[in-house]
């Protein structure tokens, strides 16, 4: 790097840091303060959208009162997937507030939105584009082709520079296409088209199927292990667990509520799983750096690695290892060093073969996650957010 950007890198650090607390804004609790925006407000938590949102840094949202918000709710079929689309095309990743709007250059600008930045939106479908219309009036469409302009700016209603401002407007931005989205219906096919092949016949086989489906009206957070989970070293041998055992394993890999990656990131306090006791006995806690999301059974941790679905109430992640709850596996760590984990000999570093990686990976990732308490994740979090889009921004 060269060293004037390593400079720029600095000072920019020092400058912000003493802003980090800022961050820390609670959208469910700002639009609480504002009853004419109540049924936005409880969509913007039912679909978890309102986590994402107080992960940003920057954020115009675009609200709807009960009205508008309603044709939109109809729009979508009712459908909680289909709303949660519309609620992320609906919080711009820039900061507008009255002023900016009406000062746009050339009178109109493009601007991303959350339902780009999901990733499951490609190009331009999540971009909403602002105009100045004649007569001093915005309004706000879907930069898609056929994007109406039924929406205009109605008024301000909060604006804290530049990391928040909140803005009525009059109708929903929506699009051909907006409320599509994958469905959970089929666990077992969703499963085995991700790789979960292994992991979807032990649960049809045992019949935790059936108390998975029971639970996705409610929500359900389903984390299931890659085929290769099965074979990793200290991996359980499913096959001759008792069976009581087994079913409590494949209950433990499920949470009864809706916790998409980004919310989880937000709770670093232990969970109930399917299998939790009252007393909170296989519970599981999850683990939090920068963008990387564990889960931590006591024994081990687990890498919380892709989203295969997210059909609110219904989410399905893919975890890099089998969840072993220390009610069951005891605190011996699976991974602690055992004579086959000595140091490999010599030769090894001269063969050309790379090592398989997930068991000489394991341990560190651990040790890695060990470092962070829950108390100091947060403050990580928006630090590293912000180293990251520093560097973006001086790399550039
Ligand atoms: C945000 O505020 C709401 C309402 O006050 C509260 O229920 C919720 O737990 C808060 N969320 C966070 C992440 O603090
Ligand atoms: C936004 O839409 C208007 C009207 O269709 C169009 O004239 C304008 O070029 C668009 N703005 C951008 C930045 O694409
Ligand atoms: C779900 O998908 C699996 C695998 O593709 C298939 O065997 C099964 O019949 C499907 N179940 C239902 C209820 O459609
Ligand atoms: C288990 O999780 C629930 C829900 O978060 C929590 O209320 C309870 O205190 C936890 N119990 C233990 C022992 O971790």
């Amino acid at each position: 790097m060269a060293t004037q950007q390593f400079v720029a890198v600095v000072l920019l650090a020092c400058i912000a840091l003493p802003t980090a607390p800022v961050w820390g804004l609670n959208i469910t609790a700002i639009l609480n303060g504002y009853p004419d925006y109540k049924m936005f407000n409880k969509y913007l938590s039912e679909t978890k959208v309102c986590d994402e949102i107080n992960a940003r840094e920057s954020v115009t949202l675009l609200v709807l009162g009960d009205g508008p918000m309603s044709s939109l709710v109809l729009d979508a079929d009712q459908s909680l997937a289909g709303i949660k689309n519309a609620l992320r095309l609906h919080s711009l990743l820039d900061y507008f507030d009255p002023r900016k709007l009406h000062g746009l250059t050339d009178g109109t600008t493009l601007t991303d939105s959350l339902y780009q930045a999901g990733g499951d939106a490609a190009g331009k479908m999540g971009n909403v584009n602002i105009t100045n219309l004649r007569g001093g009036k915005v309004a706000f469409s879907s930069a898609n082709p056929g994007g109406k302009y039924d929406a205009t700016f109605v008024k301000a209603i909060k604006q804290m520079p530049y990391k928040l401002s909140i803005i009525e407007i009059s109708a929903p931005i929506e699009f051909d296409g907006l409320f599509d989205t994958p469905s959970a219906t089929n666990l077992t096919r969703l499963l085995e088209k991700a790789g979960c092949k292994r992991f979807a016949a032990l649960i049809a086989s045992t019949g935790v199927l059936k108390t998975y489906e029971s639970a996705m009206d409610k929500g359900l957070t389903l984390f299931a292990p890659n085929d290769d989970a099965f074979d990793a070293k200290g991996a359980p041998d499913v096959k001759t667990m008792p069976s009581a055992d087994l079913v409590t394993l494949l209950k433990y890999h499920a949470l009864p509520v809706y916790n998409p990656k980004p919310s989880l990131k937000t709770v670093s306090r232990p969970l109930r799983t399917l299998a939790s006791t009252a007393s909170g006995k296989y519970n599981i806690t999850v683990v939090t750096k920068g963008d990387d999301v564990a889960l931590d059974t006591g024994v081990d941790k687990s890498r919380v690695a892709a989203t295969v679905i997210d059909d609110t109430p219904v989410c399905v992640l893919t975890v890099d290892s089998l969840l072993m709850p220390v009610e069951l596996f005891g605190d011996a760590p699976a991974a602690a060093p055992s004579p086959d984990d000595a140091p490999a000999p010599a030769p090894s570093v001269a063969d050309a073969s790379p090592p398989a990686p997930p068991p000489a990976d394991a341990p560190s990732k651990a040790a890695d996650h060990k470092e962070l308490k829950a108390s100091s994740a947060a403050a990580l979090r928006s630090v590293g957010a912000f180293a990251a889009a520093v560097f973006s921004t001086v790399l550039l």
